[in-house]
């Protein structure tokens, strides 16, 4: 099919993290697609250590048409999109992967349906019933997507062939307007897109998924965290923060290794308040180091500061502890004498304070 040149400046958003084997191919192809269209590509890499933006710059240094931006402090794909954007020329805002994954050549595609059929936002959908697709995705990444596909239509409330795609293209005008109410929803910013507004006209155009030309995948475990709180967030209507559910879990998890230390303790006739505080130790290093990992990864704390951050974390967080210890101890002995509930106590007391102080103090 023969596809006619869109009208109006298409700009390319290209984020990218360690991607140095693939800048150049992803020009070269992206010029070959667009050919004499009106078109600009932004790259916005998140200072990757490979040298991907010396590779672009390099290889681009005379043509005006593409352009890098460099973030030093931040890391996300999401809010590396967003920036990108943000900063474009184009009537015409197109995200896309570089790997290879992303054919620039369906990109004519949609700018058609976008234009034929007056939609705000076209979305390239992968074919994920498809078994030559299957080969592109890992298994389990084939499963993660099928659930995280159904998820995301109950959350929309409308049923779309992939929700969770990372190539499309949005008139930006649509996207300046949508641009304040968007979170950070890690590698969905589709979804978060649709989900700002229900209003939106959006269709879909399949395509073939790619294989990765050279490198890895970014999509980890901190990535699916992410897009799981994130849903979750959305179901509560935002009341909940994706950040504090995130916190909730990892409290979760505290309260299940605190009770576990707990019971080994009192089992080897350690005396109750020594086991109760080990105890509350060892939960609020793991949470510590789950929130580090997790909660507040775009903000993690590494090296040295990591460590002082664990020191300022139990030396601020110790009124907490201290009150969880005595809450438990003295519900214990004066109150209930039943070692869960007493716990509980204790623990209900901690966590309020604590989150307090680590979105405050510790990961500020
Ligand atoms: N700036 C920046 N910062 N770019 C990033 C980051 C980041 O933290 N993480 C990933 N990227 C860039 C990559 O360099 C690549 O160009 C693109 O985002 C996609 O990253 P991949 O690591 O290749 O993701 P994927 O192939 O596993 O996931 C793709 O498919 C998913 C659906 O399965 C992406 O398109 C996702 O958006 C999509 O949901
Ligand atoms: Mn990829």
């Amino acid at each position: 099919m023969d596809h006619a040149v869109p009208a109006g400046r298409i700009s390319i958003i290209a984020p990218t993290f360690n991607e140095s084997g693939n800048v150049i191919p992803f020009i070269e192809r992206t010029k070959a697609a667009l050919r004499d269209a009106d078109w600009e590509i932004i790259f916005v890499d998140d200072n990757s250590a490979d040298g991907t933006a010396q590779k672009v710059f390099d290889y681009v240094v005379d043509d005006p048409r593409v352009r890098i931006i460099t973030r030093l402090q931040d890391r996300g794909l999401a809010r590396s999109s967003i920036q990108g954007m943000l900063s474009a020329k184009g009537d015409l805002l197109c995200v896309m992967d570089v790997d290879g994954q992303h054919d620039p050549e369906v990109v004519k595609e949609m700018v058609d349906r976008l234009q034929q059929g007056d939609f705000h936002i076209v979305s390239a959908a992968r074919k994920l019933g498809d078994e030559r697709q299957a080969d592109a995705l890992s298994p389990l990444r084939n499963t993660l997507s099928k659930v995280g596909n159904w998820l995301s239509s109950f959350v929309l409330g409308r049923r779309l062939v992939d929700p969770l795609t990372g190539f499309f293209i949005i008139r930006r005008e649509t996207f300046l307007n949508v641009a304040p109410r968007l979170g950070d929803p890690g590698f969905k910013l589709l979804l978060d897109i649709l989900y700002s507004h229900r209003e939106l006209r959006h269709a879909e155009v399949p395509f073939d998924f790619g294989a990765r030309l050279s490198g890895e995948s970014k999509l980890d475990s901190y990535v699916i965290w992410k897009f799981v709180t994130f849903l979750l967030s959305k179901m509560t209507r935002g009341v909940l923060p994706a950040s504090l559910i995130s916190f909730l879990f990892v409290g979760g998890s505290g309260l299940f290794i605190h009770l576990a230390v707990l019971y080994t303790a009192l089992a080897l006739s350690v005396p109750f308040i020594a086991a109760q505080t080990v105890a509350t130790l060892v939960a609020a290093t793991s949470n510590f180091l789950l929130n580090n990992l997790l909660t507040f990864q775009d903000r993690r704390l590494r090296g040295w500061n990591k460590f002082w951050g664990y020191v300022k974390f139990l030396l601020v967080s110790s009124v907490g502890i201290i009150a969880n210890v005595s809450a438990a101890t003295i519900a214990y002995e004066r109150l209930v004498h039943v070692v869960f509930l007493a716990t509980l106590a204790g623990i209900a007391i901690d966590t309020v304070w604590k989150f307090v102080i680590a979105s405050r103090f510790i990961w500020k």
